[in-house]
């Protein structure tokens, strides 16, 4: 199916200009002023902003943890991405204790075929690496997952401790893959929590105050250290505090290949929700956690000045009631996640471009092109040119909604940012061509999204 997009404003990360866009075979075929071609469907996009898909590299869609699972699959997360004008995700999968990743890949890709909403691909998590797991790594980037996490923090479950941190970024050296670290001092942060829970302090917000600003930074220095001592260039997940960032400043100021993302959590929400009264803090449950609300200007300079190039959800959803309430007695066991794939374009676009923060580049910079880029995606994903597929978001810049868990669209009981009002709303998104959001109307189809082999990391951004 041919499509014309005429008269609308592409915004893309360096340019800003109205022209049409014709789509073939799913791909951008044409750009230009009054472009002459006839197409099956024309959609009129005067006075809106054509922006690429948003491409959101942090999300636990099925998420196992313990008995339970992350509320939304890959169908329901999908389909809510695609409501807040993401069209390719980046989910974890996890090469649990005793699996070797090339297991955990197929059953990862058991659970988005069939389901995906819009395209994906996927990050390793590994858990544990002997010598002769080494080769996994290898067998992971020819499929197409060239990142890899790796947690210093959950000792028992999920960390790993140093020697094994260092032997993956030393193969990620060799073989291209890029490392994402989940940096905090698991080994002190255990301790803190069972001396808290000992003194009989078991309400959500010690799940805040057991893990220190400090114990993110110290992570992430050493995160650095190890990534130095492999030569290999490291990715900072999930950044919450000033105190990582300065870590992440000063590295990034010696020129060490040192790159990071937050979250919209860690820009609008603080350790202040965690307070909220009737356990209502265990909806803002999340790692690391929310941090005091001044830290929130020190995120929003570290964007601005290209100390934090992008900004994802880590989308890991529980509801409040049959999930959250699991640590009603005690704070850690509280499932650990929010929801927020939904959210990510209409915050950033409402607090972060209408308020000043930060460019309408640089909104689709840090939302769709930086995420593709550092991914492997583009110019596959991430822009809008000839050859690039054809996922578009038309956004109208004036139209405002107010987001709330009774009209979002995300499986999950609860929203975290339930009566902000947003102004800019993707109105029509296109996967690959076809429209799978038409005026705010779900029109596309589950099973319709694809698994994206990505290339390797390419040192093209700084
Ligand atoms: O609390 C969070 N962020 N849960 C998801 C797992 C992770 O560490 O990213
Ligand atoms: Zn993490
Ligand atoms: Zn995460």
């Amino acid at each position: 199916m041919s499509v014309m997009i005429r008269n609308g404003r592409i915004v893309t990360a360096d340019e800003n200009y109205i022209a049409d866009i014709f789509i073939e075979q799913e791909k951008v075929t044409a750009i230009g002023v009054g472009l002459p071609y006839k197409a099956e469907k024309i959609i009129d996009a005067a006075g809106k902003y054509i922006i690429p898909g948003g491409v959101d590299v942090h999300t636990h869609l099925d998420m196992p943890l313990g008995n339970i699972s992350s509320s939304d699959d890959f169908e329901t997360g999908t389909r809510a991405a695609a409501f807040g004008g993401t069209t390719t995700i980046i989910d974890y999968a996890t090469q649990l204790k005793g699996m070797r990743m090339q297991d955990a890949f197929a059953a990862w890709r058991k659970k988005a075929e069939g389901k995906a909403c819009i395209d994906y691909g996927f990050h390793m998590i590994i858990t544990e690496l002997p010598d002769d797991y080494l080769n996994d790594m290898d067998e992971m980037i020819d499929q197409g997952i060239t990142s890899f996490k790796l947690f210093m923090a959950y000792p028992g479950v999920l960390m790993v401790d140093d020697s094994t941190i260092l032997k993956a970024m030393k193969k990620a050296a060799e073989n291209g893959g890029l490392i994402c670290m989940h940096a905090e001092d698991g080994n002190k942060i255990e301790a803190i929590v069972r001396k808290t829970i000992a003194e009989g302090k078991t309400l959500p917000i010690y799940h805040a105050l057991t893990r220190p600003p400090t114990t993110e930074a110290e992570a992430v220095q050493r995160a650095i250290d190890l990534a130095e001592e492999a030569n290999v260039p490291v990715y900072i997940v999930h950044v919450s505090s000033q105190d990582a960032l300065q870590k992440i400043i000063e590295a990034r100021d010696k020129k060490a290949k040192v790159f990071a993302e937050t979250c919209p959590q860690y820009l609008f929400l603080s350790i202040d929700d965690l307070e909220k009264p009737d356990f209502e803090g265990a909806k803002y449950v999340l790692t690391p956690p929310l941090r005091e609300r001044w830290n929130q200007d020190k995120l929003w300079d570290g964007i601005k000045n290209n100390h934090l190039q992008i900004v994802s959800t880590d989308h890991c959803p529980f509801n409040f009631h049959g999930q959250k309430d699991l640590g009603i007695n005690d704070f850690s066991e509280i499932p650990n996640g929010g929801p927020g794939i939904e959210n990510r374009l209409h915050l950033l676009f409402d607090r972060g471009v209408l308020k000043e923060r930060i460019t309408i580049n640089q909104w689709v910079a840090i939302i769709s092109t930086t995420p593709a880029k550092l991914f492997g995606l583009f110019p596959k994903k991430g822009t809008i040119e000839v050859d690039s597929d054809a996922d578009l978001v038309i956004w109208d810049p004036n139209k405002t909604h107010t987001i709330s868990a009774r009209t979002h669209h995300m499986r999950v009981d609860y929203s975290m940012y339930e009566g902000f009002k947003v102004q800019g709303f993707a109105e029509i998104v296109l996967l690959r061509g076809e429209v799978i959001i038409n005026r705010g109307e779900w029109s596309g189809r589950s099973g319709r999204g694809r698994f994206i082999k990505r290339n390797k990391y390419t040192e093209i951004i700084e």
